[in-house]
This record gives C-alpha cells, sequence and structure tokens, in this order.
C-alpha cells in the first residue's frame, strides 16, 4: 500500500470514517498499522501511558522525537502525526517552525498536531508556511491542565461552545488538514462538524465526527491506571493475559519445566568429551 499523506486525509471529508490511534514504538506502530489505521498519532500522552508521568507537560521535543522515529521504523502506510510537546510552540513562529521541522527531519514524521485555536494561529500559519501540515485540537487540550483548572469537558455553556466553533473556522481557514476535538459534548461535535470543510477526530466528543481517536494503550487494556475516561472502550485486556504468561513462565522456571530441551543449545556428544577430559585433567594438574 501506498503512504496515506494529509491531503488524502482532508479529502475523505463525508466519504469514510478516519481511523486513528496512538503510537510511542515500533512495535505498536507495527501493529497500528496491520490493523490499519489511518493516522498514528505520536501523541505527548507518552508522558502518561508510557513514561508514567501525571501530566503531559513533561515531555519535551527530544522526547517526542524520539519516540515518533520509533514509530516511523517500523514504516506503517498510516499518516505519522508528531504531536507538538508544551512548550514548542509557545515561544515564537521561528522556535515553533523549528521544532516542528525536528518531528519532519529527524522523526519521520509528515504532519504535526498543535493544540489550541485562534490563540495559536500565527504558529499555526508559520509552520503550514514551511510545508509542514498541521492538525488542529480543540476541546479538552490536556497541556491547558493548569490553566483550566483541571481535565474538563469543554464548550458545555454557549458562549465557550461558539468560541470553539470559531476556533475550528480560524484553524480551518488557516489550512489545517484536520482537527481533534477532545472532551467535547455531542452536539457541540456536530456543529462544529457541519460547520468546518475539514475533518474532525473525535476523542470523547461523540460519535458525530469525522473520525475517532483513542490511546493504544486504552484500547488494549495496557494501562496501568485503575480509572479509565468514560469514552474509553477496551477492546482486550492485553495486560491481564501479559500478567497471565509471564506467571506461568515464572511457574515453569522454578518447577524447571523451563526450558525444554527443545529450546536449549547442544555440543556433539564428541567434543563435549574432549572438553570434559580437559577440564578434569587440569583440576587434577592445579591440585
Ligand atoms: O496525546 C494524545 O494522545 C492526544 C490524543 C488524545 C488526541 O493528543
Amino acid at each position: 500500500m501506498n503512504k496515506i499523506t494529509a491531503p488524502e486525509i482532508r479529502a475523505r471529508k463525508g466519504k469514510a470514517k478516519i481511523r486513528m490511534v496512538t503510537a510511542y514504538d515500533y512495535p505498536m506502530a507495527k501493529i497500528a498499522s496491520r490493523a490499519g489505521a489511518d493516522i498514528i498519532l505520536v501523541g505527548d500522552s507518552v508522558a502518561n501511558v508510557v513514561l508514567g508521568y501525571d501530566d503531559t507537560l513533561s515531555v519535551d521535543m527530544d522526547v517526542m522525537v524520539h519516540h515518533t522515529a520509533a514509530v516511523t521504523r517500523a514504516e506503517p502506510d498510516a499518516l505519522v502525526v508528531g504531536d507538538m510537546p508544551w512548550m514548542s510552540f509557545h515561544v515564537s513562529p521561528e522556535d515553533t517552525v523549528r521544532n516542528a521541522a525536528r518531528f519532519i527531519r529527524e522523526g519521520g514524521a509528515a504532519a504535526v498536531k498543535i493544540e489550541g485555536g485562534r490563540k495559536r494561529l500565527d504558529v499555526v500559519a508559520a509552520v503550514l508556511a514551511a510545508e509542514i501540515p498541521v492538525m488542529g485540537h480543540l476541546g479538552l487540550t490536556p497541556q491547558s491542565v493548569n490553566a483550566m483548572g483541571g481535565y474538563r469537558v469543554q464548550g458545555k455553556k454557549v458562549q465557550a461552545a461558539y468560541e470553539m466553533i470559531s476556533d475550528a473556522h480560524a484553524l480551518a481557514d488557516a489550512g489545517v488538514f484536520a482537527i481533534v476535538l477532545e472532551g467535547v459534548p455531542d452536539r457541540v461535535a456536530q456543529i462544529v462538524t457541519a460547520e468546518v470543510q475539514i475533518p474532525t477526530i473525535g476523542i470523547g466528543a461523540g460519535s458525530g465526527c469525522d473520525g475517532q481517536v483513542l490511546v493504544m494503550h486504552d484500547v488494549l487494556g495496557l494501562g496501568g491506571g485503575d480509572h479509565l475516561p468514560k469514552f474509553v472502550r477496551p477492546y482486550a485486556d492485553l495486560a491481564g493475559d501479559a500478567v497471565d504468561a509471564l506467571e506461568r513462565f515464572f511457574a515453569d522456571v522454578e518447577s524447571g519445566a523451563f526450558p525444554s530441551e527443545d529450546e536449549t543449545y547442544h555440543m556433539p556428544d564428541e567434543s563435549f568429551e574432549i572438553l570434559r577430559d580437559l577440564v578434569e585433567s587440569e583440576t587434577t594438574v592445579d591440585r
């Protein structure tokens, strides 16, 4: 198959639902690709789900580029989008373009995602002017956790919802190829989806978006934490399966059932006898 491009994703609007998932390393990218992902997001959620931080604010460009390069080495057909971390696009348009370019040049990604609406238009425009496709992200933007006062559904009140629709228009007019809508009431997400000519990809935004995205570890039941957000549907319990597999391995180690003959390397009998004689004669001489 050919690599999926940002213009192809944009052209999917109204035609086929977009399937997006996060991945942060080589094996996960292989799995996402085999399953038919259209977009792999190397999300800054790597901070929570892989690195064990409480929020996404702790990861920087070096961490994100490192994980993006691991994902692209899997050579997925999916469009790989690098998630610009907190403080990588807040200083200046020049700084933002340099950081976005690292995702492309060092990480091998073909697009970047930037959280925020009209407040970020200058940096979004600068990255687009550098010929790097940009995905927007509105609603519950986790990098704003301190400013929002926690992780809360956004756009529940009329004014806030209206602002979000205006942000979506501004991003679409600037030229982003898609917008992630996170933690948004379903009818607000539906209005945004109807208002813009580019695809919306929902996470906790109801079924009316043009596509859906979830964090890979949540879908597979690989998360370490007990609490899953309301919008997550785990399709497997890989953490449970992994614990079960390791328990069986350890039990076989204890009982001696592992390794078996088939899992063991052997020296030819003749060589072994020569070696044994040699060791025994040297032992005798030494004493
Ligand atoms: O970092 C991430 O995983 C994300 C998705 C939740 C959209 O931004």
